[in-house]
């Protein structure tokens, strides 16, 4: 087409994907120029700040690695990600509520059996998560896998760590036949999200903190079940109503109760004060 205006631009460049065989690309390409060019109308934007844009995703491809995905970090706090999320999972009734993944999960976290501890010699209050894995009739699964992940109780995952080449607060569950499980591991905090990147310099132009308020990470599966990617967040914590990556979900807050010295739920002696936390997921059958 010759005569490009500003007015038929846009007409323009749909009818050049018009043609794409596959339907979905089509479709998806097609409202994607569609909006980005609204959005270029409707700020005016100008050429110092498309070339500001071009600058800020070209650094944000460059921060990515094998170990950090910039791309997914300003996905997230951008609220695309909890968006596609909650598009993709619409949870029936007890069913539980999956939440943002994150970049911190590592497969072929160890296998180890219920009352393990996943803690070592690290610092932090000692915290035996237990809970139940059950179907949304409230049936107990077992042999349901809870594979779960969290940072340390200074607020970093091991991949964060540079000296650290074991894995760490990393483990894997399998549910007895009362669909039961629990493990011992440490009281998480809030942790700000990496702000050494260009998503980290956005955030601060933004005038936003980077912190997620403390939580557990897991997926959990069963076979015949939808699998659920979710957390479990500490009750109380100050960042739960600004979660930098809007995770926060009110049925994923739950209470971690301080325990003195003494004999815990599962047997262990404890010798100093400690949490537990008790949640039971609930997973929907497969479609
Ligand atoms: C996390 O919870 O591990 C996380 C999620 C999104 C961005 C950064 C970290
Ligand atoms: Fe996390």
């Amino acid at each position: 087409m010759r005569n490009v205006t500003e007015a038929n631009l846009t007409d323009a460049v749909l009818a050049e994907v018009a043609g794409a065989p596959d339907a979905r690309l089509k479709q998806v390409m097609t409202s994607l120029i569609r909006h980005l060019h609204t959005f270029i109308r409707e700020v005016e934007l100008t050429e110092a700040e498309w070339f500001a844009g071009i600058q800020f995703l070209t650094a944000t491809g460059q921060k990515c690695d094998e170990k950090r995905q910039e791309f997914i970090l300003l996905s997230d706090t951008l609220g695309a990600s909890m968006l596609v999320d909650a598009i993709n999972h619409r949870a029936p009734a007890r069913a539980t509520e999956s939440t943002v993944f994150g970049p911190f999960y590592r497969p072929g976290a160890p296998e180890l059996p219920n009352g393990a501890n996943l803690v070592a010699d690290l610092p932090g209050d000692p915290t035996l998560f237990s809970g139940r894995v059950l179907t949304v009739d409230g049936t107990p699964i077992p042999g349901a896998l809870i594979d779960t992940w969290q940072a340390d109780a200074e607020g970093f995952y091991d991949v964060q760590r540079p000296t650290l080449n074991a894995m760490r607060l990393r483990g894997k569950f399998h549910t007895d036949v009362q669909g039961r499980f629990w493990f011992w591991t440490v009281k998480p905090t809030e942790y700000p999200v990496p702000t050494d990147g260009p998503v980290g310099q956005m955030l601060l132009k933004l005038g936003r903190h980077p912190y997620r308020p403390a939580h557990i990470h897991t997926i959990v599966s069963a076979p015949g079940y939808e699998p659920v990617t979710t957390h479990v967040f500490v009750e109380g914590d100050p960042y739960l109503d600004s979660d930098a990556v809007f995770g926060v979900k009110e049925s994923l807050v739950v209470d971690f109760v301080r325990h003195q010295p003494g004999t815990a739920p599962d047997g262990t002696k404890m010798d100093r004060p400690y949490f537990t936390v008790n949640y039971d997921f609930g997973l929907k059958a497969a479609a």
